[in-house]
């Protein structure tokens, strides 16, 4: 094939692509590579669209042999890191995106990935001169600004409440504005929402889950799953295989791994695609949702006989709503179990962590109005946080 006719099928297919049509500009990236095997802009481009669609693996082969056909290209480079963050290889991703910057130092959105993927790594401070810099070169876009808000605040820089404003100043979209006042809450800035926005826990876990088992379970050292399991098994309820099990928030499916012996048959629900992509490979449930559990259980009337959250009711402020899903979906007689982080003094406060506490006596009051009656509580540490300990308290109740 001509060179011209490969150009003219790339700029077609990047006109599709920039139109939205993935399956269009997939089409003509791949007319091009039956002819041209190691073209670096379809592999590029194939590999974005792979991405898109969240098939992390292929777009990963896909922007690797990018960047093995021109290691220079800056445009393949930063892609390949964007793709590698998404992978949660936070690592090589910051060197990819490096090497991009060192070759095209104003890319704002590879400015923007790297700060994320420093913000990532647990290195705040660093992810600052990155983002700065890429609010300097595009001030009216507002995700650079919300990423420059959460590494302050992980930084503990009093700038954070002011980079967040500026993205409510701008005319973003509704989730992002969401998000910035949500921050603004955890800084004590503004009264907590009733509960984390969707797109936060979303995006939050979304970009978490490649890292999330062996984080909670190294250095995090999170026992909440094993913790509730033998609550529930301390409490009479054996673990025999009889129960039609739920798993709200079921994330990886940590949390599935310990309820399974008490399940016939387990689902699990979860707002993030990528962590219920987790969980599936786990081959432990027998439903996989991908809901939001305050509008999802309602439509459950008496389905399950155990209901069970782990490290879920801490991205909810009231949790009237959940309980009263909760005792609608469960059978009668039908246990819920669940852990909160503890708070005191009111019904629900919202951490710098971006997460809430709950008051316990709250806590059972608003579970008790909701007709669960409790069987058992106790008070215990559910993980590590910057080394330092995460009181919580685990609950196990009944529907009347
Ligand atoms: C810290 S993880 C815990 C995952 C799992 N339960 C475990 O013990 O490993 C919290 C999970 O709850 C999910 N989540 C938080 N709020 C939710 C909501 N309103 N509806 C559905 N899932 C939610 C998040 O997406 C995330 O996967």
């Amino acid at each position: 094939m001509a060179q011209a006719s490969v150009d003219e099928l790339l700029r077609e297919g990047t006109a599709r692509h920039a139109q939205g049509d993935l399956d269009g500009a997939a089409r003509l990236y791949r007319k091009v590579l039956s002819q041209q095997p190691r073209n670096g802009n379809a592999l590029n481009l194939l590999g974005i669209v792979a991405r898109q669609r969240g098939d992390t693996a292929r777009a990963l082969e896909l922007s690797r042999r990018a960047v093995a056909e021109r290691p220079d290209s800056p445009i393949f480079l930063a892609n390949h890191g964007a793709t590698l963050a998404e992978a949660g290889r936070i690592g090589e991703a910051v060197a990819a995106l490096r090497a991009a910057l060192a070759r095209r130092p104003d890319d704002a959105v590879t400015l923007r990935n790297l700060g994320q993927a420093l913000t990532a790594a647990g290195d705040a401070v660093g992810a600052l001169a990155p983002l700065r810099r890429a609010v300097t070169i595009a001030p009216d876009a507002p995700e650079p600004w919300l990423a420059l808000a959460h590494a302050l605040r992980e930084a503990k820089d009093p700038g954070a409440a002011e980079a967040a404003r500026r993205v409510l100043a701008l005319p973003a979209p509704a989730p992002l504005l969401a998000q910035a006042r949500f921050l603004l809450a955890g800084l004590g800035e503004e009264a907590p929402p009733d509960r984390a926005p969707a797109s936060y826990v979303k995006d939050l876990f979304d970009q978490y889950a490649p890292r999330f088992d062996a984080e909670l379970e190294g250095r995090l050292g999170y026992r909440t799953p094993a913790l509730l399991a033998q609550m529930l098994r301390d409490a009479g309820v054996a673990a025999d295989g009889s129960r039609r099990v739920l798993d709200l928030g079921c994330g990886t499916g940590l949390s599935g791994v310990a309820l399974q012996p008490f399940a016939k048959r387990m689902t699990g629900l979860d707002l993030s695609p990528r962590m219920l992509a987790e969980a599936g490979r786990r081959k432990l449930y027998d439903a996989l949702e991908e809901a939001d559990l305050v509008e999802w259980l309602p439509r459950q009337r008496d389905r399950f006989d155990l209901v069970a959250a782990a490290d879920v009711l801490n991205y909810l402020g009231d949790l009237a709503p959940a309980f009263q899903g909760i005792a609608g979906a469960l059978a009668p007689g039908g246990i819920a179990a669940f852990s909160i982080e503890a708070g005191e003094d009111s019904p629900f406060a919202l951490g710098a962590g971006l997460r809430y506490r709950h008051d316990p006596a709250h806590v059972a009051r608003l579970a008790a109005a909701a007709g669960l009656l409790e069987i058992a509580r106790q008070e215990t540490v559910l993980r590590e946080e910057k080394g330092a300990p995460v009181r919580g308290v685990l609950f196990l109740l009944r529907r009347e």
